[in-house]
């Protein structure tokens, strides 16, 4: 059976910066509130034309440069979000498209802020089972455009960015050894985007009700988040076999800084073994994970043989964790310059698509 590695590892995140001071001037808030509340003290906001899928190209290029794997080596795309470009297409297809993936599957996983780690956890399980070799993850997240700017109570929390791993199979022992995934749909109306579902497709009624905009009961999700995360943790630490002491570091969900504070008195371990920068991001969902890991292995925190531990929580209400030893590229031939396939990809799209339309004229003489 196959090891799954974690062989890549890009982020993007965009160059437009809100402050705490900045909303101060939207909403009646200050930077003392929010930096003591959550420790956040900045995040990303995207421009005019940046999308969920843009941003994930860009985390999804990095990565495969990183694993020196070609796009077109892709067996599987699964893109974690919750604010995808479209209801469908999919996200992870438009990434696809764009990066010249041609040989893959591409699909989204929806589990709010957990979705990174049930989305790494698939893609580990496929490749455990055999069925496939390279498979790309992506965490991408738009929250700015679902953000209500005049609601103090969410808009200081959310940012914008991605995060992709490329995960590889290989006969040496690693990578990922163990995940939990759990869900408790009875508390699903404390974090909810309403509207634009089948339940309430969108009407001037819901534009009016403010139904587009995430809504949230605050101390609900804090009182659930501070139960779950150690409890998550010690599950997938016990299933995959390991002690606490032997993880050099604790990734957790960008959430709140006081969440990962309970965390650690939860689980008796010093702030210092948790990987933290809320500060500049604030609460990136899907992409918070990736993006603090990323950054960690780039400073030199995570090193090769690391053993690691994911955990979020998130909307739905779901929450899960994910243990890991950290291996990095494995050993390939050549260089791959995965960037180029963006130009490739974009001339292939376009020509299939003509392909097409030729297509189309022709089938329609021919009925
Ligand atoms: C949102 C959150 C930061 C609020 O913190 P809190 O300590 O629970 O704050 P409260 O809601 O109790 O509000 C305390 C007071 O500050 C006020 N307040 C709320 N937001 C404020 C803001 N942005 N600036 C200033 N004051 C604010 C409240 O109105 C309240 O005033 P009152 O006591 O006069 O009624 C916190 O509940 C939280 O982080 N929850 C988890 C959210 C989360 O992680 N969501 C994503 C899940 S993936």
């Amino acid at each position: 059976m196959p090891y799954a590695h974690i062989t890549g590892w890009g982020m993007t995140a965009p160059e437009s910066i809100l402050t705490n001071d900045d909303l101060s001037k939207m909403v009646e808030t200050n930077d003392e509130w929010i930096r003591e509340r959550t420790g956040i003290r900045e995040r990303r906001i995207v421009s005019d034309g940046q999308t969920t899928s843009s941003l994930g190209v860009d985390a999804a290029l990095k990565a495969l440069t990183v694993a020196n794997l070609r796009p077109t080596d892709l067996d599987l795309i699964i893109c974690a979000t919750s604010t995808p470009d479209y209801i469908f297409p999919a996200t992870a297809c438009l990434i696809q498209d764009q990066i010249g993936a041609t040989r893959a599957g591409a699909f989204d996983l929806l589990a709010a802020c957990s979705g990174f780690i049930y989305a790494t956890n698939m893609a580990a399980q496929a490749i455990r089972s055999g069925s496939i070799r390279n498979a790309l993850v992506i965490g991408a997240e738009t929250l700015s455009r679902f953000v209500n700017w005049k609601d103090r109570n969410t808009c200081i929390l959310f940012g914008d960015g991605a995060g992709a791993f490329v995960l590889q199979a290989s006969e040496r022992p690693g990578g990922v050894y163990s995940a939990v995934m759990h869900s408790d749909g009875s508390g699903g109306d404390l974090l909810t985007l309403a509207g634009g579902g089948s339940a309430n497709p969108a009407t001037e009624a819901t534009i009016h009700e403010g139904k587009h905009f995430i809504e949230m009961d605050g101390k609900e999700v804090f009182r659930f988040a501070t139960r779950v995360m150690a409890q998550a943790t010690n599950e997938a630490l016990d299933s995959a076999g390991m002690t606490l002491e032997q993880v050099q570091w604790i990734i957790p969900h960008q959430a709140n800084i006081r969440i990962i504070e309970a965390a650690a008195r939860g689980l008796k371990l010093p702030m210092d073994k948790f990987v933290v920068n809320l500060d500049r991001y604030g609460n990136t969902s899907t992409a918070s994970i990736p993006i603090a890991t990323v950054e960690a292995v780039e400073k030199g925190q995570i090193k090769s043989g690391d053993k690691l531990v994911l955990v979020g929580f998130g909307a739905g209400l779901t929450w899960g964790a994910l243990t890991a030893e950290w291996t990095g590229p494995l050993p390939s031939k050549g260089h791959v310059y995965p960037q180029q396939y963006r130009v490739l990809g974009r001339v292939r799209s376009f020509v299939r698509r003509a392909i097409r339309f030729i297509e189309g004229i022709i089938f329609r003489r021919e009925l």
